[in-house]
């Protein structure tokens, strides 16, 4: 007989479910502007090697037996790479993105038009919002991030058109600009997230909520750790974030870390590359 130490001792039996991603091929991915403390346009990017790193991540979704669908790059948005931005889609139903600087406007359209041309019901939004970059959808909830980039008006809009509670967070810190930058969902019920990045009252949100959630270092966070990918079993995580991929693996996750550091340099991780079609 075998006794389980207690550290190893997992919480629950883990299940995937098998998902469909939009993703779009860094290939005209540079940093040439600035929108976040990220971004360095004098150092720029490696654009082979962010495409190298792409196609590893595209690779391992579809080990793990994910769907990936791509949507054409268009040259002069070095930042479509990111198709977490360009719309969210829950039940088939498309809010599109409406972005927040006009060195990615153009990208909202190419996006809206990939789903209105493959037959799925699209809303062009009103208000300004950037997609699953600030929304992230759990089974009973829609968490909604505020502060940088997508406007309250938008949580509202996307409420009305998807028929889910959508709950407000606000963001304060300039470097987790985006919600999909400090929290992923690790399953349809639970969270991860870097507490410094949310003011007092979200905070407080967040615990009344999940009083299970992980919670990352603010070192896991600096790496983009937060920027993750969970099919409820497996982790598709940047590999730097050592002590959240610790504690995921001590609660049954199955982590799968993935080095996308050329992206990084424009404020982008595994998530910011993955767009979810429900
Ligand atoms: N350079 C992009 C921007 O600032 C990065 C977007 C990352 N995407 C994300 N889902 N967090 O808009």
């Amino acid at each position: 007989m075998t006794i389980a130490h207690p550290a190893e001792t997992t919480h629950c039996e883990r299940h995937a479910t098998v998902r469909h991603y939009l993703m779009c091929r860094p290939e005209y991915f540079t940093v040439s502007y600035a929108i976040n403390p990220w971004m360095d346009p004098v150092k720029g990017a490696d654009t082979a090697k962010a495409i190298e790193q792409w196609e590893r991540l595209r690779e391992t979704y579809e080990r793990l037996g994910h769907k990936v669908s791509l949507i054409e790059p268009i040259e002069g948005l070095p930042d479509m790479v990111f198709a977490a931005n360009g719309a969210l889609v829950v039940d088939g139903r498309v809010y599109g993105a409406k972005f927040r600087y006009p060195e990615r406007a153009a990208e909202a359209g190419a996006y809206l038009r990939w789903f209105a041309e493959r037959g799925y019901e699209v809303m062009e939004p009103t208000a300004t919002n950037e997609g699953e970059g600030d929304f992230l959808v759990l089974d009973r909830v829609i968490l909604a991030g505020t502060g940088f980039r997508t406007d309250v008006a938008a949580h509202l809009e996307a409420q009305e058109f998807l028929g889910r509670p959508v709950v407000t967070l606000r963001l304060v810190d300039p470097h987790y600009y985006h919600l999909d930058t400090a929290l992923f969902p690790l399953d349809g019920g639970n969270i991860a997230y870097y507490p410094g990045a949310f003011s007092e009252g979200s905070r407080r949100v967040l615990e009344y909520m999940f009083p299970d959630a992980v919670i990352a270092s603010a070192e896991d966070a600096q790496v983009l750790g937060l920027n993750a990918v969970s099919d409820g079993r497996h982790v598709v995580i940047n590999a730097e974030a050592t002590g959240l991929i610790r504690e995921l693996e001590r609660r049954g996750f199955e982590v799968i870390p993935v080095d996308l550091s050329e992206l990084r340099k424009a404020g982008g991780g595994p998530k910011c590359c993955t767009l979810e079609i429900r």
